[in-house]
C-alpha cells in the first residue's frame, strides 16, 4: 500500500512513523508513506496556502489551487482509490473502515489546519472524508497519524503474528478479554484459577465469556450490531 500524506507539517509525523509496527512495514516495503508539504506546490511567493474566508470572521481558511496543483501531481504517477480529507466532520473511524482501507492500494491523506479548507477541495477533489472522533484538532495531521497505524497494522504481514490482529478488541464485534501475566499473585491479587488450569479449552470458553461480558458493559451498541 502506498500512502501520500499532503500536509504542511510533514514532521509531525516523523516520531509516529519512524518507530514500531509502521516503521517495520516501511522496512519490510509492505507500506510506503510519502510526505508531500503542501507549501511547495503554491505559486505564491511567500509559500501562502491560506487566505481569509469570502464569508468574514476569524480564521484562515486553506486555498484550493495547491491542494489541487498536489494532487494533479500525485494523480499523474498512479491512481488513487481514495482521497481522504481528515477533517472533524467526517465519518466516523471505526475498525470496519479501517479493514476496508487496508486492502487499498493507493491512498491520499489531506491534512486541514486554520478554520477549514475551501469547500470545493471537499465537493470536487475529495473522495471520502473521516473524522477520529467528536472533538476538535489543531490540524489533520494528530488524525492521520492515527488513521495510518489503524490500517496499516491490518495488512497482512505487518504484525508479526498474523492473528494477533484478528484477536484485536473490535475485529470480531467485541471488546478484548483481559489478560495477565506473571506474578500469579501481587499483593494478594490473583490471576483467575482458570487461566492457570492448562485447559486450551476452558481458557477460550472463559475468555469468550469476558469478552462477551465487557462488551455487554462497556460497549453495548456493539452487541446491537
Ligand atoms: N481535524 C481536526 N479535528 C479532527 C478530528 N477529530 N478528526 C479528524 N480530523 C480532524
Amino acid at each position: 500500500m502506498r500512502i501520500d500524506i499532503i500536509t504542511i507539517f510533514p514532521e509531525m509525523f516523523e516520531g509516529p512513523f519512524s518507530e514500531s509496527i509502521i516503521k517495520r512495514a516501511q522496512q519490510k516495503n509492505l507500506i510506503e508513506i510519502r510526505l508531500h508539504q503542501l507549501r511547495d506546490y503554491t505559486m505564491d511567493k511567500h509559500k501562502k496556502v491560506d487566505d481569509y474566508a469570502f464569508s468574514g470572521g476569524a480564521g484562515m481558511v486553506m486555498m484550493i489551487e495547491p491542494v489541487a496543483r498536489c494532487l494533479e501531481t500525485l494523480k499523474a504517477e498512479r491512481i488513487y482509490d481514495e482521497i481522504i480529507y481528515m477533517s472533524p466532520d467526517g465519518d466516523l473511524l471505526d475498525q470496519k473502515t479501517s479493514n476496508k482501507l487496508s486492502i487499498l492500494k493507493n491512498v491520499v491523506i489531506l491534512c486541514g489546519h486554520y478554520k477549514g479548507i475551501d469547500e470545493r477541495i471537499r465537493q470536487h477533489l475529495i473522495t471520502r472524508e473521516i473524522s477520529i472522533g467528536n472533538y476538535v484538532l489543531s490540524g489533520g495531521e494528530l488524525a492521520a497519524a492515527v488513521l495510518v497505524d489503524s490500517v496499516v497494522r491490518l495488512i497482512p504481514g505487518v504484525l508479526g503474528d498474523e492473528t494477533s490482529a484478528l484477536s484485536d478488541s473490535y475485529q470480531d464485534g467485541l471488546v478484548s478479554p483481559p489478560v495477565y501475566t506473571r506474578p500469579q499473585e501481587f499483593s494478594g491479587w490473583k490471576v483467575p484459577d482458570v487461566l492457570l488450569s492448562g485447559n486450551e479449552k476452558l481458557i477460550e470458553n472463559w475468555k469468550h465469556e469476558q469478552a462477551v461480558e465487557r462488551t455487554r458493559k462497556r460497549r453495548p451498541g456493539m452487541l446491537e450490531e
